[in-house]
């Protein structure tokens, strides 16, 4: 094992799921993937797939969509999708009275599809729009699906299980303002959720990911040669946060981060 390969198991040690436990939580129940058209999504939904969970799967690109629940009928599973930009309120709406309907009994909701911005707030001078794209999509969006779906949750003692990102726990990095406010605010949400739900039979859930080998990470040749995760392996995380008691997965040095973040301030 050479150095590079060593820091890479030291940081991002290698993780698994077994398709045995994966089977025994998700076959034959309702699941619910945004963001499944491309990187941790994606390989979700092929894991959820391969144990026969029922999907339903979110996000814009339908050809991928569309791919994905051709490959789950034909393992025997049903599969259905909705091509959407969930930035756009009108069609969230409708999506959202839609969906209750077609999925009365839910068993996992995972809010996964994102957006990442890195620009500074001086070179946002004529840009709010990035403010409020990456909000409505991050932030608002998942909310306003969790709303919609709280009665089919209840009625299968389900979860909400989001993907937000470890560097919003240290969130002052520079060029970040816009994406990392609105996994803030996923945080916060979250974290009050997970108190307010105790009397429901509803949980709440939350992984602050670190870097991972995907289309949105890799397009910054920086990131391309750091190592992280593989979007395989980042799958795999948020499956054992959902099958687990836990409310929370982060890596086990983001408490080195943030103590390091506050000499920083
Ligand atoms: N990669 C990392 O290093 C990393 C680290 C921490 C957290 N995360 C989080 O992990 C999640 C998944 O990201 P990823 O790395 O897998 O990125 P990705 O490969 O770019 O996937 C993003 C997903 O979100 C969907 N999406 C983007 N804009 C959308 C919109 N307007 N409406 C509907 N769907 C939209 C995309 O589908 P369409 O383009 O088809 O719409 C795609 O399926 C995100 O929440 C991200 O913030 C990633």
């Amino acid at each position: 094992m050479n150095l590079n390969d060593c820091w890479k198991y030291l940081i991002y040690p290698p993780v698994d799921v077994d398709d045995e436990a994966l089977r025994s939580h998700f076959a034959g129940k309702w699941v619910v993937v945004t963001g499944a058209s491309s990187g941790i999504g994606e390989k979700l939904a092929l894991r959820l797939i391969g144990v026969k969970a029922k999907l339903y799967l979110i996000a814009r690109n339908e050809q991928k969509l569309n791919s994905l629940c051709d490959l789950a009928k034909s393992q025997g599973t049903e599969a259905h999708y909705t091509a959407i930009d969930l930035r756009d309120r009108e069609q969230l709406d409708v999506l959202c009275r839609d969906l209750p309907r077609r999925l009365p009994c839910l068993s996992f909701l995972f809010c996964n599809a994102g957006k990442s911005i890195h620009r500074t707030i001086h070179d946002s001078e004529s840009r709010m729009h990035d403010f409020d794209r990456t909000m409505d999509l991050n932030y608002r969006a998942h909310v306003s699906l969790s709303l919609a779906l709280m009665p089919s949750l209840r009625i299968a003692g389900g979860r909400i299980v989001f993907t937000s990102s470890v560097s919003s726990l240290y969130p002052s990095i520079p060029g970040w303002s816009a994406y990392h406010a609105s996994k803030c605010a996923v945080n916060v949400w979250c974290t009050t959720a997970r108190h307010e739900f105790k009397s429901l039979k509803v949980k709440v859930q939350i992984a602050y990911m670190p870097l991972v080998h995907t289309p949105m990470a890799d397009v910054d040749p920086q990131y391309r040669r750091m190592p992280a995760y593989s979007a395989d392996e980042a799958a795999c995380i948020l499956l054992r946060l959902a099958m687990s008691r836990k409310f929370s997965y982060r890596p086990w040095w983001a408490w080195i981060m943030k103590i390091g973040s506050h000499f920083g301030e």
